[in-house]
């Protein structure tokens, strides 16, 4: 297909230049987009009289009927095309001869792209933001069942204090909730049009800048034109944006990988979403769970991409700049994806609610609830810290637990200690009366699930 920049050059353009140069393999994803913002410009150019009138009338018209075809799979895009904008402006003019070649008058492919770019990523923050929120909603549907489900939990990895396992999912809601924070904020500073920055300099054209941030739904114009075409900020936020969605994912997967192996057995994934060995005949592996930290990595891979593409660039556009589609829709697919096989994943697994209330059972959690036990009774921390020490060795040393050690051990060891002690050291009891805000009691619980769930609507 022919370039648009014909006149100058005497030569044809290599294939390996051309094959290398192009970049419609990755963009043509972007037609709707690229339409909608020339049928916007065309608009524009009659409305401002750059154009005649019945002529940006045409343009619209033909373009839209070239979306349609290109939706319905009547047209074809060309992939030997330099790129979706060569490629859209070449079938138009192809229909309509001179009136087509008026389209991009006042424009140049340096704000178009930049146009592009922001439509179509405003459009896949919309998406991700809703299976973020799906996500968000089957936790707290989660927690909401497992409100009195008693886990161990972790600090180090050790067993530390006792929780409920609505108390530890309700912490991933926590952490989706700001990246919808952070995804909407993106998209604030990705809101703004760029065109009419022309190729670098802006135009001579009396063009109406805010009729086509208008109409194209924009919450304002871009205020220099160098920075127009060069900025890929909305870029970089994005992708790091991503970035930590896929840190928050990559941290859950790492759980339910640990909780479904046999030393942690807190939950069994449904057989739908695990897989077998192709020898090991007993085997169910967390394969989704491995897959989604796995591909935390690409993400991040493509922030570094794109800080890496954009530091070094001299103002205003490069070709560099091409780099940054490939990065960027590789991290809204990854980030689309993972969301898609994981939602379903945690809304089909099981919880085992034994498991969990044996694993809590060792390893001393209640400890501190001893020590404040002694606290009540007058103690200084410290030294009620110390005496439940000596008696955590003393149950490991007879092989019990504090729930198990006669009340004479406790009493040898301090005097304070009664028969209520047992009642202050019960894991329900310990959980029950962490009602402080953000604990694991029912009522906090409560509240996190009200707050999360605020952030739905
Ligand atoms: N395919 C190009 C890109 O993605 C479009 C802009 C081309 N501009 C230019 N001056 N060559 O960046």
């Amino acid at each position: 297909m022919a370039q648009l920049w014909k006149g100058r050059f005497k030569k044809e353009l290599a294939k390996e230049t051309n094959d290398f140069n192009s970049s419609i393999s990755f963009d043509s994803r972007m037609f709707e987009e690229d339409i909608k913002g020339s049928i916007a410009h065309a608009a524009m150019l009659g409305a401002a009289g750059i154009i005649d009138k019945s002529e940006s009338e045409k343009i619209a018209a033909e373009l839209d009927k070239i979306l349609s075809e290109i939706r319905s799979g009547a047209l074809q895009i060309d992939m030997e095309a330099e790129d979706i904008h060569t490629f859209i402006e070449g079938e138009l003019t192809a229909r309509l001869g001179q009136t087509g070649k008026r389209l991009h008058t006042a424009r140049s492919r340096n704000d178009q792209v930049a146009l592009d770019i922001r439509l179509t990523l405003r459009n896949e923050i919309s998406e991700i933001e809703e299976k973020v929120k799906q996500l968000i909603s089957v936790i707290c549907d989660k927690a909401e069942e497992n409100k009195k489900t008693i886990m161990p939990g972790y600090t180090h990895l050790q067993r530390a204090q006792p929780i409920t396992f609505a108390h530890h999912i309700m912490a991933y809601a926590a952490m989706l909730c700001r990246d919808l924070g952070r995804l909407e904020d993106a998209k604030k500073r990705m809101n703004i049009c760029p065109l009419g920055s022309g190729a670098l300099a802006g135009t001579t054209y009396p063009l109406n800048r805010e009729m086509v941030a208008d109409l194209l739904g924009f919450d304002g114009i871009t205020l220099n034109s160098l920075d127009g075409v060069s900025d890929r900020d909305f870029c970089i936020e994005l992708a790091s944006a991503l970035s930590l969605i896929m840190v928050h994912l990559s941290r859950f997967s790492e759980e339910i990988i640990m909780w479904c192996s046999w030393e942690f057995k807190f939950i069994e994934l449904d057989d739908a979403f695990s897989t077998g060995s192709s020898i090991m005949p007993q085997k169910k592996n967390p394969d989704i769970a491995e897959l989604v930290r796995g591909k935390s990595g690409r993400v991040f891979g493509d922030l570094t991409t794109l800080l890496t593409v954009m530091k070094g660039i001299a103002l205003a556009y490069n070709k560099d700049m091409q780099e940054d589609k490939e990065a960027i829709f590789d991290a809204v697919d990854t980030v689309k994806m993972c969301l898609t096989a994981f939602t379903p994943m945690i809304e089909t697994m099981s919880v085992l609610k034994e498991n969990m209330r044996n694993a809590a059972a060792k390893g001393f959690i209640n400890a501190t609830d001893c020590a404040d036990y002694l606290v009540g009774k007058g103690l200084p921390f410290r030294d009620a810290y110390k005496a439940t020490g000596e008696l955590v060795a003393l149950c490991i040393d007879k092989n019990l637990t504090l729930e198990t050690l006669p009340l004479e051990e406790y009493k040898n060891i301090c005097g304070l200690f009664d028969e209520d002690v047992y009642t202050a050291i019960n894991l329900e009891k310990c959980v029950a009366d962490r009602l402080v805000i953000g604990g694991p009691s029912e009522q906090s619980i409560d509240n996190q699930i009200a707050a999360a769930k605020k952030q739905l609507m």
